[in-house]
């Protein structure tokens, strides 16, 4: 059952479109778009290698005039320096400003390529086609794009709305489990943070830490539901003025954890889930949460197999200072998204350094 999901902006509303098999409509569902012949289309090479022929296929079948550019796979070649890449493939496919940049990847393709298009001519379309479960569920919706400095990750972006994004679940056959469980950790944030059904239909699920263990059905709704909300909390507030920073639940310490820990000994929703776990612990000290609730999402992280404890290596005063140095401080003080109940959060700076403290040794393995 094919869903379509609106992100509606006062200017350049799209759609998520999420259908099994949809990759090989991506030519047909461009069509109605009214978008220019010409297209590149960005992917990594094992993202290419499975999925680009269908792409292209879908694409020529459809009458675009299609160029591929092929970038290296990795969050270390997020640099402004692998952009000249897309720009020169641009340059040399006489791209114009009705033309389209198609991005055929994960989280780091689709920022790529979107920041691409918001500065090549100053504003050529984008499309994303997200093949890992979190950029299908985060990173493709919403017009954040962007590349990393050395000194930090997405310094340097633009907010630019792709045209539409197309989710084929059945790229995810070929995702790595350990990418899918990390990506099942943003699909819990939205359950607390926004849809207690979805919270409860995780619950109910035998198994959520593999994409083989999981029903279609599960895939599908899963999928419908984060984009959901998603959309929902995009369309309300495009630009993170206010809502949209319910996203960041998780993010606030999880973010420290996956710096100081290199980001590959625990990966963006490996900490992010254990983010989840100490911001619903804040929670509960500040008599903002139930704590069978809290236990209630440690459960749910646990069954996905997913860490909800703060690596033993990492140093507490790190993490401290690494809170104080987030895109989330403001005025000096850290910024928390808290949850309220199980489908509401809040946004707050009134978390006492000593509550933190308190949480984070609490949090730590031994
Ligand atoms: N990933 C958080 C956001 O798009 O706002």
């Amino acid at each position: 059952m094919p869903s379509v999901i609106p992100v509606s902006l006062p200017q350049n509303s799209y759609t998520v479109a999420i259908a099994s098999n949809s990759l090989e409509t991506l030519g047909a569902q461009l069509q109605p778009l009214n978008l220019g012949q010409k297209v590149l289309l960005v992917s990594n090479p094992e993202i290419s290698r499975h999925y680009g022929d269908t792409a292209i296929a879908s694409l020529e079948g459809a009458g675009f005039d299609v160029a591929t550019c092929i970038l290296p796979a990795g969050e270390e070649h997020k640099t402004p320096a692998t952009l000249q890449t897309i720009y020169d493939a641009a340059l040399d496919h006489r791209i114009e400003r009705s033309s389209t940049f198609i991005a055929l990847g994960g989280g780091v393709i689709g920022d790529m390529t979107g920041f691409a298009a918001a500065t090549w001519l100053r504003g050529v379309n984008v499309v994303q086609v997200p093949t890992s479960l979190l950029a299908m569920v985060d990173a493709a919706i919403g017009g954040k794009t962007g590349v990393n400095h050395p000194r930090g990750k997405n310094l340097i972006g633009a907010f630019h709305q792709p045209r539409l994004v197309l989710i084929d679940p059945q790229v995810l056959q070929t995702l790595p489990d350990r990418e899918f469980r990390a990506a099942i950790a943003e699909v819990i944030k939205y359950g607390v943070i926004w849809d207690a059904d979805l919270f409860a239909q995780l619950e109910q699920a035998s198994r959520l830490d593999q994409y083989s263990a999981l029903s279609p059905d599960l895939i599908h709704l899963i999928l419908t539901r984060s984009c959901q909300a998603k959309a929902h909390v995009v369309s309300q507030d495009e630009k993170e003025a206010g809502l949209r920073a319910i996203l960041n639940y998780g993010h606030t310490i999880g973010h420290a954890v996956e710096s100081l820990t290199g980001y590959k000994a625990v990966n963006h929703g490996e900490a992010v889930a254990i983010g989840m776990v100490a911001a619903g612990q804040l929670a509960v000290a500040l008599d903002l949460w139930d704590q069978t609730s809290c236990d209630r999402q440690s459960a749910l992280i646990q069954k996905a197999g997913l860490p909800t404890q703060i690596p033993a290596t990492v140093n507490l005063d790190e993490i401290v200072v690494s809170l104080q140095s987030d895109k989330k401080v403001a005025a000096g003080r850290v910024k928390f998204v808290l949850p309220t109940q199980i489908g509401a959060a809040i946004v707050t700076d009134q978390v006492p350094a000593a509550t933190i403290q308190q949480v984070l040794h609490a949090c730590q393995a031994n």
